[in-house]
């Protein structure tokens, strides 16, 4: 039986896709959703307007009246736990807030643990650094494996012109913490629309607040 959110049998389908039971989704690669999901994630611009570097454009848009949806994500009923290996697909629209691209807004996982990504519509970049410092780019798109080692940041950029969509799929218990990133200024690189592509440059709000 496949349900959708909001249906009358939907709380009976999470039941059996939150047991110990196998279930199966199907991934739509062009919208990034999966059907059925559990449950979705929808962040404005408005819900992580200081992850953005020009904080000038932010406020621009806002008080314009316009609150764009940055990314959406989408998540089947797999249990926070240790043997599970939950996942998600996400899917990044296309813009910019100044001329920084549209973006996740990054985490760590609360206990290092690893992750894959899986690109399957669109392009971008994932940008990723270490809780050391260490710092790496890659770039996502269809068909392309990224992935994350244990206590490595991630966040993900959408570079192109059309959604940017991909799978992730991680431990149960990993957990998001979106905090120990922003209180030292968020991620060392930010990427940007440039003349001839994407560029990735230094941060200046990390610069800002310094080295954790
Ligand atoms: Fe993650």
């Amino acid at each position: 039986m496949v349900c959708k959110a909001g249906d009358s049998e939907f709380d009976q389908d999470v039941t059996v896709l939150s047991a110990s039971r196998p279930f199966s989704v199907a991934l739509d690669f062009a919208t990034g959703s999966l059907t059925p999901y559990s449950a979705s994630l929808v962040r404005p611009l408005s819900d992580m307007a200081s992850a953005f570097e020009d904080q000038a454009a932010v406020e621009s848009i806002l008080a314009s009246g316009d609150d764009p949806v940055i990314y959406r994500s989408y998540y089947p009923d797999v249990p926070n736990e240790p043997d599970h290996l939950a996942f998600l697909t996400t899917t990044i629209s296309a813009g910019t807030v100044g001329s920084e691209f549209f973006m996740t807004r990054g985490h760590h996982h609360y206990r290092d643990s690893a992750e894959l990504y899986v690109g399957m519509s669109g392009e971008g970049i994932m940008v990723m650094e270490s809780r050391r410092g260490d710092l790496s780019q890659q770039e996502l798109a269809p068909s392309v494996v990224i992935y994350v080692p244990p206590g490595w940041a991630h966040r993900t950029v959408n570079t192109g012109n059309v959604p940017l969509t991909f799978l992730a799929a991680y431990y149960g218990d990993a957990g998001h913490d979106y905090g120990a990133m922003e209180s030292t200024g968020g991620f060392s690189i930010r990427v940007y629309r440039g003349d001839d592509g994407p560029q990735l440059r230094r941060s200046a709000t990390r610069d800002r607040v310094g080295p954790s």
